[in-house]
């Protein structure tokens, strides 16, 4: 059947976009294979031209067929190990969180040594920085000046700030004045601050789907509910779908990573940047924009944080370094130029102000080069790493497995076959010695229920392989059985 509904409240091109999803899911609509053309499609399921064009260039922007001059769409041709689909099954409307329990569980997972740790994102420790920080901390604690023990000020050590806003400078041209940067405890705390600033209890939040779970938990403990946006596994946020999720809910605030979201490692092209804070300004919509990995593109070159494209939006920007210097130091910053004060405000309320020593250890890291020097050495080692683990996945993982193709970071997001439950296969490998991530605690309504991300942020090591085949093996004979 290739005729719509009606009488269905969802839009009819979206109707048309699943009836050609479910061909070729279901093997009618091969690779390769032309579909049919506008005006045929047209006829024959109902729609009018413009909304079979409509999804067919959405299809195209998900990478699921291609156009080719003067001859049509066709259905694109996809390696083995093949790139992950943006799902449709996501509640893409406001809920509350439908899995903290299982979140409970997984930080259990993290935090216990004797795993193989596939389930923490912490890319810093697969070429940790640590003689050199500590060679750092110790010059700072030699000098014995007493105000290294006493509190910072509440936005922070200023050689800090004033080191955070020349390394946008340097990276991506941006002005920033150090007096618009809050230093936090962490991203998350960096996240926090920024959404309490811009909305309060029973607001609605626009996520991307999948989305980090830390993003899931501040936003459930604030009293908020989540929206899920479509996201492109290769492009982010889907923004024809962001407005339609502003025009159908009152959305106070998005929580977007614009660079290398976890889990999807996905970069936004700066088109969509464009488009995105012009539709913040018409929607009169904040964003909360995660840049924890900003720094972590395997080529270098930094993207512009959607804050710096001079919009008259209200954006807060996030960043960490936890990421990329050391995740137990617990610093991380706040960039706003609209919102700075009410940030500080809530600093103040909440934590005071964030370890001085930390700040002064990182202050002289980045002033003396070093963290230039340790980003050139890192990207390359999760890059490779991203390989391996891309490589030993196609290897021992059942052939409709498919991947993300992360551009930088350290995690890897994986559909399995539908057979799987992530949250089955995540007890399981813990009895085998090994963490995962399960999809589950990547949304709201837990609906990644055959999805796992992996990390390769570790130094790797044959039980990293090891665990690898372990799980590509288990999940084989599991989807078989
Ligand atoms: C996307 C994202 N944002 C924020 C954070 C929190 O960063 P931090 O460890 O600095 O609190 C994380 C940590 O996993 C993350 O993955």
């Amino acid at each position: 059947m290739l005729n719509v509904d009606k009488q269905n409240d969802t839009f009819l091109y979206r109707q048309v976009i699943e009836l050609i999803t479910e061909n070729m899911d279901t093997g009618t609509l091969l690779p390769g294979d032309r579909l049919p053309s506008l005006r045929k499609m047209s006829k024959t399921a109902g729609v009018s031209i413009p909304t079979v064009r409509q999804a067919y260039i959405e299809l195209e922007r998900g990478r699921r067929v291609e156009s080719r001059p003067q001859s049509g769409f066709y259905v694109r041709h996809r390696a083995a190990n093949d790139i992950v689909r943006p799902i449709r099954t996501a509640a893409l409307k406001p809920v509350p969180l439908g899995c903290r329990s299982l979140m409970e569980r997984v930080y259990d997972g993290i935090n216990n040594p004797d795993l193989v740790p596939l389930g923490i994102a912490n890319p810093s420790m697969a070429k940790p920085a640590a003689k050199t920080l500590h060679r750092t901390m110790k010059r700072i604690m030699a000098r014995a000046e007493e105000r290294s023990l006493g509190y910072a000020s509440t936005l922070g050590e200023p050689s800090l700030r004033r080191q955070i806003a020349y390394h946008y400078l340097d990276t991506v041209g941006a002005q920033v004045e150090p007096d618009e940067i809050c230093i936090t405890n962490g991203g998350q705390e960096a996240l926090l601050l920024a959404l309490t600033a811009v909305a309060s209890k029973g607001d609605v939040v626009a996520v991307e789907t999948p989305t980090y779970h830390g993003m899931l938990e501040l936003i459930d403990s604030l009293g908020m509910l989540a929206v899920e946006v479509e996201t492109c596994p290769e492009e982010g946020v889907e923004i024809s779908e962001l407005e339609r999720t502003f025009q159908n809910h009152p959305v106070k605030a998005c929580m977007f990573s614009t660079t290398l979201g976890n889990p999807l490692g996905v970069t936004m092209p700066g088109v969509d940047r464009e488009r995105l804070v012009r539709l913040l300004e018409e929607y009169d919509v904040a964003l909360i924009e995660d840049d924890v990995y900003g720094d972590l593109l395997f080529d270098g070159q930094r993207p512009v944080p959607a804050q710096f494209l001079g919009s008259k939006a209200r954006i807060l920007t996030c960043g960490s370094f936890s990421k990329t210097a050391a995740s137990g130091y617990r610093i991380g910053w706040v960039v706003s130029s609209h919102d700075i004060d009410e940030v500080a405000r809530l600093k103040r309320a909440f934590s005071c102000s964030s370890g001085l020593l930390q700040q002064l250890t990182l202050a002289e890291f980045l002033a003396s080069g070093d963290y230039s020097r340790h980003l050139k050495t890192l990207r390359p080692v999760l890059q490779r790493n991203a390989e391996r683990m891309r490589a030993l996945v196609a290897e021992h993982f059942p052939a409709e497995t498919r991947t993300s193709r992360p551009v930088g970071g350290s995690v890897l997001w994986l559909e399995l076959p539908k057979k799987i439950n992530a949250q089955q296969l995540f007890d399981e490998a813990i009895g085998a010695g090994i963490s995962i991530a399960p999809g589950q605690i990547f949304s709201p309504c837990a609906c990644y229920k055959n999805y796992i991300r992996l990390s390769y942020g570790h130094p790797w090591t044959e039980k990293t392989e090891d665990a690898i085949q372990w799980l590509g093996q288990h999940v084989s004979r599991t989807s078989s059985s």
